[in-house]
């Protein structure tokens, strides 16, 4: 509790003119100024490094100057609580992960889970030879064996434990820009395989290291970002000391701009860094914003596979669900309760004509809402809110449900919209002009009122019609959409089943821009070109996604299906990141290979087909609460109309 004080005191005290970037606080005794504040990286002291990460790593480079106008002071006290509560300078074995005060004050009991080192757990010897029987007793196929030993070596370590899994991990590419990072988004796949196996502790390892970084005051160009934003990334640097010891520092990645600064930059990765046409800021801000809701999602997945709640229950964990759910509910200038964000903000980081109110953010803002619903500590402090986030929850799912939803009878009548209607019961709410239906969509929407999906993008005057595949999977992952329109968006996946799946699950978007759009919209973008990468590429990652959704809707043979396609190439073709073309044959031509996401997506599709009822703890059901509260904010005539039985009949269920 000392320690909780001095670094509360700590923090009060940093300075709030210029800083030097956090890189440069590494090592106190390089730099003085700095000795008494926390470092905003976790750090140990190690004496022989001998690991298979180390040949990843870079030395930090020179320090830039950085400067922030935000005052110590005003930091929120939660965040001052968090800060106190989960920051450490040394690691001394991750005892300051396990000690952090819970919510009634009693330490947390640290969670006895398989560990990674158990790998040989569940090992049988047949027949003299030795043959990986899993717990179930099945036995793993052998592309399922080279899955899981390729992605135990893509786990990264941090002062002996593991803490994420790097982004890629090719031994033979020497430019892996920063795909050996943790990517917070791109780990999921990998955490669900671990904690469905069993293996959690790497899981919560991860969940509460990044929560420490999600709370340290930040700086990008003189402009500090709000408190609760995660980083888009991290990665394990090590530090000479003296004689032949080392330090391991966690290093977040805040601001893609500075990776532009310190190091060349491979415009095909990092163009919203690089490109002055787009506002790189904002991007950054927001990715991290994004990766803050996967936080959420997974925080809940681990309560729920493991059944350690005590984790979620923490009070600085409270505090990182509070600071990221303040930050996605705080009010703008929009008029929508969907979330208003710029292009490259989620798994489509580069600029492709998705700023606005994109679906898939608007899916995964839904989901880490219903997450936070269910892991936040109602009392008087936290009780607005809860209220705040019910509320936006019912507005979230009724406007998608009846505004994003398109069908042929739908799109028929958006053909035909009058326009330039001024009054507050307009058909054509959003005044789209019919031109909008380009002749794809009119050519490709199945005849069947059982075909349907929700649009990728809705604001005035502006309806993305191209279908979006992770948007509208964790549509019917969270139930964001109602059950009717989940079962219709797994028939018209299943009907274009050769425009979405292909030769390799799934397509990212369909269909892909092309020439003078494919210019105008990407800004001529190398690398997403024409049905290649996330201008219409194909991504094996959403595989996971897609049995889960599958699963939830009762057609798990349609995700077997999918698997079986995705499994008859991966391992043949070093397991890519995406495939290119209208069908997926090719490997993308800048994919990288050996993609973690990718063997982690297929061996998590494998799993939830071997377990369906896993599944159970990773999908949301219809919640007649919400829709009951959306009922009584529409029905002017006060509580009369407010019931179940409305909310069934009134809002598209
Ligand atoms: C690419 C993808 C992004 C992913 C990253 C690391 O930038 O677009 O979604 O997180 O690679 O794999």
């Amino acid at each position: 509790m000392m320690n909780a004080i001095a670094l509360l005191g700590n923090s009060m005290m940093r300075p709030s003119k210029c800083i030097l970037r956090a890189i440069t606080r590494l090592s106190p005794s390089r730099d003085t100024a700095f000795q008494s504040h926390p470092s905003p990286f976790s750090s140990c002291v190690n004496q022989n490094i001998n690991t298979p990460y180390l040949n990843r790593i870079n030395k930090p480079t020179n320090a830039v100057p950085f400067c922030t106008d935000r005052p110590s002071s005003v930091t929120a006290q939660a965040v001052s609580e968090a800060r106190s509560l989960s920051a450490s300078t040394t690691c001394a074995k991750d005892t300051a992960l396990n000690q952090i005060i819970a919510k009634n004050g009693v330490n947390v009991k640290p969670l006895n889970v398989e560990g990674l080192k158990g790998e040989k757990k569940g090992e049988e010897v047949i027949n003299g030879d030795e043959k990986i029987i899993d717990r179930e007793g099945i036995k793993r196929n052998e592309i399922e064996e080279e899955a899981w030993r390729l992605l135990r070596q893509s786990v990264v370590t941090y002062c002996d434990s593991p803490v994420g899994t790097m982004a890629a991990n090719d031994p033979t590419d020497t430019t892996p820009l920063n795909y050996d990072q943790v990517f917070i988004r791109d780990f999921i796949p990998s955490a669900l395989a671990f904690l469905m196996k069993g293996e959690s502790e790497i899981v919560r390892n991860f969940l509460l290291h990044t929560l420490q970084l999600q709370s340290w005051e930040k700086t990008v160009d003189c402009y500090s970002p709000g408190q609760g934003l995660m980083p888009a990334s991290f990665k394990v640097r090590t530090l000479p000391l003296e004689e032949s010891k080392f330090e391991e520092v966690l290093d977040p990645d805040f601001g893609e701009s500075a990776i532009g600064r310190v190091a060349p930059v491979d415009s095909a990765k990092n163009s919203v860094t690089v490109d002055p046409r787009i506002d790189s800021h904002s991007t950054v801000g927001l990715n991290r914003k994004i990766s803050g809701l996967w936080w959420i999602i997974l925080l809940r997945a681990y309560g729920k596979i493991t059944g350690d709640y005590s984790l979620q229950e923490r009070v600085d964990v409270q505090t990182g669900i509070k600071m990221i759910a303040n930050l996605c509910l705080a009010d703008g200038f929009d008029m929508f309760p969907t979330l208003l964000v710029t292009d490259g903000s989620c798994m489509i980081d580069r600029r492709m004509g998705i700023h606005g109110h994109p679906l898939e953010i608007q899916a995964l803002f839904y989901s880490a809402l219903r997450s936070s619903r269910e892991m936040l500590t109602v009392n008087e402090s936290s009780k607005n809110l809860a209220r705040t986030i019910s509320n936006r929850l019912s507005a979230i799912s009724f406007h998608i449900r009846e505004n994003y939803w398109v069908d042929k009878t739908k799109i028929n009548e958006i053909y035909r919209y009058k326009t330039e209607e001024y009054s507050t019961d307009a058909t054509n709410k959003f005044n789209i002009y019919p031109d909008q239906v380009s002749p794809w969509l009119m050519d490709w929407i199945p005849e069947s009122p059982r075909c349907g999906f929700l649009v990728g993008n809705l604001q005035p005057a502006h309806m993305d019609f191209r279908f979006f595949t992770l948007g509208n999977i964790w549509s019917i992952v969270s139930s964001l959409a109602t059950p009717r329109q989940n079962q219709a968006i797994l028939n018209l996946i299943e009907e274009k089943w050769d425009d979405l799946i292909g030769h390799m699950p799934l397509k990212i978007c369909y269909p892909a821009l092309e020439s003078s759009e494919w210019h105008i919209i990407t800004g001529s973008d190398p690398k997403n070109t024409p049905w290649s990468y996330h201008n219409g590429g194909s991504w094996p990652t959403l595989l996971w996604q897609f049995t889960l959704a599958c699963i939830k809707m009762g057609r798990p043979e349609l995700a077997e299906k999918a698997v079986t396609l995705a499994e008859k190439r991966l391992q043949a073709d070093k397991w890519p990141e995406y495939y290119d073309t209208r069908d997926g044959k090719f490997i993308g031509k800048k994919s990288r290979l050996y993609q973690t996401w990718t063997i982690a997506g297929f061996l998590t599709s494998k799993q939830l087909l071997r377990n369906p009822e896993m599944a159970s703890s990773l999908f949301w059901e219809e919640d007649l609460e919400l829709l009951e509260t959306c009922v009584c904010v529409l029905s002017n005539s006060g509580r009369k109309r407010c019931s179940r039985a409305a909310a069934k009949s009134q809002i598209l269920i």
